[in-house]
């Protein structure tokens, strides 16, 4: 199994209506081919990790990258798993605009940051990793 994470930013704004219609879709399409993974929003920015049969990651992945409705996309982390981070979902979603709305302390110093497109790679996989921890609630 594989996993990847990028940071991309939109191109357009979002209306909640929009933003539920591409999530119905993504895990509509996600559970059909055993992809799971967590979709983060901050602003514009979209932080995303994408997981599954490697081929099937890869090939999302190629389909992502050529949607319009974002860009500036950079791929942060690709990497051989043996587990995944969110197994049960198709698709989870976290809005952390709010900041009163984030319980993970890692995730919730990642929204407070002025340039969200400045930080060290490696962290990104421990805000996951946290998250996953201390949001288990979250809206799937
Ligand atoms: C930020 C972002 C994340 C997306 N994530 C997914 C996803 O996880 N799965 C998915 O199928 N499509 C996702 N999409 C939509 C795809 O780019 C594409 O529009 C969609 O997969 C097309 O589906 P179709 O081939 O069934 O028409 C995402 C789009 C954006 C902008």
């Amino acid at each position: 199994m594989y996993r990847l994470m990028y940071i991309s930013n939109a191109t357009v704004r979002f209306s909640d209506e929009e933003l539920e219609e591409l999530l119905a879709l993504a895990r509509e399409n996600n559970s059909k081919k055993e992809v799971t993974g967590l979709l983060i929003l901050k602003g514009r920015t979209f932080l995303q990790c994408l997981e599954g049969p490697k081929e099937e990651v890869i090939e999302l992945f190629e389909k992502i990258q050529k949607d319009s409705r974002h860009d500036s996309l950079v791929e942060l982390i690709d990497e051989d798993i043996e587990s995944r981070y969110f197994p049960n979902w198709s698709m989870g979603y976290k809005n952390i605009n709010h900041i009163d709305s984030v319980s993970s302390e890692k995730l919730k110093n990642f929204s407070l940051k002025e340039n969200i497109n400045s930080f060290d790679i490696n962290e990104i996989s421990e805000i996951f990793k946290d998250f996953i921890e201390v949001e288990s609630n979250v809206n799937n």
